[in-house]
């Protein structure tokens, strides 16, 4: 519900000038200017938008998609453009996705966020101090701003991405370790991969199947002569408890010559037909299927804003899934920007509408050319049901996640739909987890898929990665050894690696692929990884309920500590787990920043003495750096090598003390794979709460999961207790083969027996004594 007005934090001012106006937005409580219009120069024309917003100080941060090398924005008149683009995150041009929202940090320690809610193209210009100041210059549409008052960074954040739409709940297995290439030569060398994963006893819990898979990279079908054994290969998959994801790419392949030529009895050679039976593509100018070009030759494209593509969606999913007996389990969609090898159609664009060349171009990739705004993308003037493609371009992935996520509930409901996708708008991360795109085999990229992930935490993306070893290019041993140490805690954490150019095809980059040493380094940490599931997933669903970040930037836990204001080579998995990755090339010393708190080292549990400063943390290539804020309880699982097996095992939590002496935590848990449990009361929230030193209670704030065998915690280890306690009870009952870690002022409970999740659970208490 709206807050009332004297709950409002701000009010609103308009100042005339002349013929023109300003709007003046001020934060009550310490009188700052948020946003302000009252700057000459706006321009409000059919094909040409000008405005610019005075900001209240110069911490910046946000607008995308692009590859920033820096969280924390450089004022110093760069221009960034806005326009979905298949372009990987090398350079400073616009990419995938299309978000115009910032977030800015006020000099005290408030924070509001700003989105100028628009689907066209759009250049931003930054400003520096004295006068920190936005400049949009947008080539359609309206000029339509939110503006969210936080008051703390988080807060801002969290209401931004509940207007915009609540992250999508991922299945836990989807949290597991995934693997992926484009450029398995056939079946058996993708079996050859997963075999070797598996007797390396990697945790992996999916495998993906890029284009190679497919029979002429023709979407719906796959390719019965180099993979003859695809659904046995899934078969088995499932067998092992693991999933399969298919990629499906956004045109569909149009070639008659192709479709009712030789190969005629391929599968699925009449999808295209279907499709124009029933008017379900783009369509150009003159009103005919507009085609272009992508893997299969060429291709048209589906008109994703028409509401009726999801059952045309559907129906030819479900000729996969079934007829064709591929079971995949969830979605990779890709090229959906959308993606044209040529540029606008086979046949270009007319060149004398305005909208294939605007008069104002933005700085656009491919506008430099001669003006074109259809660069490697559709004709401006083809139509959609939404509107002109000139004005819709933006949300074309975001229509598809739409019918696609609508399209997956139908297949597979009761189970949650869980599909991945490239390109991206403002709301997006309510249909589809996102990945980073074609990312390159170099060092840079390891600092710079931090930034883009934590940019894509404040878009409302929980759940998103890049890939971990690089896309193009060949993966170097170290640099694909440091990469899985940062993406083992990657929201998303999947390895995945291109084809490469002909007669070049890249070598396999997946860890049990290059030698013992290898493996022996990357498996303890995907283990940790799995260890920490019941944290993370508690994350995801604490996303997909209230709008909190999963992967965020440090600033977002204390805002009040500038140091973390540009922090950008470390990040936060919630508010509790600090990870601090090398990232460099020979490098054996991470330089990392512990805020004022207290922390400790995850495996040993050793404190952090001094705070507020920076520490020089020992990192040999065998070594990754993650710290536990005290204050926190944080619930882990004994792992194993699928979450499917994890979560048979026993669980424990960490309680990680404050300098009071206290911590407070939840786990929430339900099967992990149905639909909206919280909401349809399948699911339950066990929380641990301290309210007072040396007694932790367990209790639940909802309890509607049965498990279908009893849960257990089993390990209780108490981190930075002030002194060892004498005496430990749980439940009353005196325990007493505690072990104890003196110098680091541990203790470790073992062998309990604390079951949850059943229906007569009575609260549990913890308690430790000093005599
Ligand atoms: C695009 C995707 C990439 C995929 C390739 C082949 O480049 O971004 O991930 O491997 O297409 O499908």
């Amino acid at each position: 519900s709206p807050p009332s007005s004297n709950e409002q934090l701000y009010d609103v001012s308009v100042v005339e000038y002349g013929p023109q106006f300003g709007v003046v937005v001020r934060r009550k409580s310490t009188n700052t200017t948020v946003f302000s219009t009252d700057v000459p120069g706006m321009t409000f024309s059919d094909q040409f938008l000008q405005i610019t917003t005075r900001l209240p100080s110069d911490n910046l941060y946000g607008f995308g998609e692009h590859n920033h090398r820096q969280f924390k924005h450089d004022m110093n008149w760069r221009t960034w453009s806005i326009f979905t683009r298949d372009s990987g995150p090398v350079g400073p041009e616009n990419l995938y996705g299309a978000h115009p929202v910032y977030l800015n940090l006020e000099d005290d320690e408030n924070a509001n966020m700003v989105l100028l809610k628009n689907s066209n193209g759009m250049d931003i210009t930054l400003q520096p101090s004295p006068n920190p100041a936005v400049t949009y210059r947008v080539i359609g549409g309206i000029l339509d701003f939110y503006i969210f008052m936080g008051p703390s960074p988080e807060q801002a954040v969290q209401q931004y991405i509940q207007s915009i739409g609540l992250p999508v709940m991922p299945p836990y297995w989807s949290l597991g370790f995934h693997l992926s290439r484009w450029g398995y030569k056939d079946l058996e060398d993708m079996q050859m991969v997963i075999n070797r994963t598996r007797d390396a006893g990697i945790p992996y819990d999916v495998q993906w199947a890029d284009i190679d898979y497919m029979y002429n990279f023709m979407d719906f079908t796959y390719d019965k002569s180099d993979w003859p054994g695809l659904p046995d290969l899934v078969e088995d998959l499932h067998r092992n408890n693991q999933k399969f994801v298919v990629i499906l790419d956004s045109g569909i392949a149009s070639n008659t010559t192709l479709i009712h030529g030789a190969k005629q009895n391929s599968p699925g050679f009449n999808i295209y037909q279907d499709g124009i039976d029933k008017k379900m593509y783009v369509k150009d100018v003159s009103g005919n299927e507009l085609i272009g070009e992508v893997w299969p030759g060429q291709t048209a494209y589906p008109d994703f804003t028409r509401s009726n593509t999801m059952n045309w969606w559907l129906k030819w999913m479900r000729y996969l899934h079934k007829n064709q007996s591929i079971e995949f389990d969830a979605l990779w969609i890709d090229m959906n920007e959308p993606s044209n090898f040529v540029d606008g159609s086979i046949h270009s664009c007319n060149s004398s509408s305005k909208l294939n060349f605007p008069p104002y171009g933005a700085h656009i990739l491919g506008t430099e050319i001669d003006g074109r705004l259809f660069s490697k993308t559709l004709c401006m003037d083809s139509h959609q049901h939404w509107g002109r493609h000139y004005d819709v371009h933006n949300l074309y992935a975001h229509s598809q996640t739409i019918r696609i996520h609508d399209a997956l509930i139908n297949m597979s409901a009761p189970k949650r739909p869980w599909a991945i996708t490239r390109s991206s708008f403002v709301g997006t991360g309510k249909y589809a987890t996102k990945w980073m795109g074609d990312n390159q085999s170099k060092w840079p990229q390891l600092h710079w898929s931090i930034i883009s992930i934590m940019e894509f935490s404040m878009f409302g993306f929980a759940m998103n990665g890049a890939d971990i070893c690089g896309f193009w290019y060949e993966a170097d041993y170290e640099m694909c050894l440091r990469w899985h140490q940062l993406g083992a805690f990657y929201p998303f954490s999947r390895n995945h690696n291109a084809k490469g150019d002909n007669p070049v095809i890249f070598k396999h980059q997946d860890p049990a692929g290059w030698d013992e040493h290898f493996i022996d380094i990357v498996k303890p940490v995907l283990l940790t990884r799995y260890r920490l599931l019941p944290y993370l997933y508690t994350l995801m669903y604490k996303a997909h309920e209230e709008g909190y970040m999963v992967m965020k930037a440090l600033l977002f836990e204390f805002p009040k500590d500038r140091n973390t204001w540009s922090v950008d080579r470390q990040f936060l998995l919630g508010p509790a787990l600090l990870i601090s990755p090398a990232l460099e090339q020979n490098q054996t010393i991470v330089d990392a920043y512990f805020p004022k708190a207290r922390w400790y080292e995850y495996h040993t549990g050793k404190e952090i003495t001094q705070t507020g400063v920076v520490h020089q943390l020992y990192t040999p290539l065998d070594k990754f750096n993650l710290h536990l804020r005290g204050g926190y309880v944080i619930p882990w699982q004994e792992p194993s090598t699928t979450t499917h097996q994890s979560r048979t095992n026993f669980m424990g939590i960490i309680i990680a003390l404050d300098e009071n002496q206290l911590a407070n935590g939840e786990l929430f848990w339900d099967d992990g794979e149905s639909l909206e449990t919280y909401k349809n009361n399948q699911s339950s929230v066990l929380t641990f709460t301290m309210v007072k030193a040396g007694e932790l209670t367990f209790d639940f704030q909802t309890n509607n999961y049965r498990a279908a065998e009893l849960r257990k915690i089993q390990v209780i280890e108490i981190y930075g207790l002030d002194r060892i306690p004498d005496k430990v009870f749980v439940d009353d009952i005196r325990v007493d083969d505690y072990k104890i870690r003196q110098s680091e002022k541990i203790i470790q409970i073992m062998d309990l027996h604390i079951y949850f999740f059943n229906i007569n659970f009575s609260p549990w208490v913890v308690r430790w004594e000093i005599d």
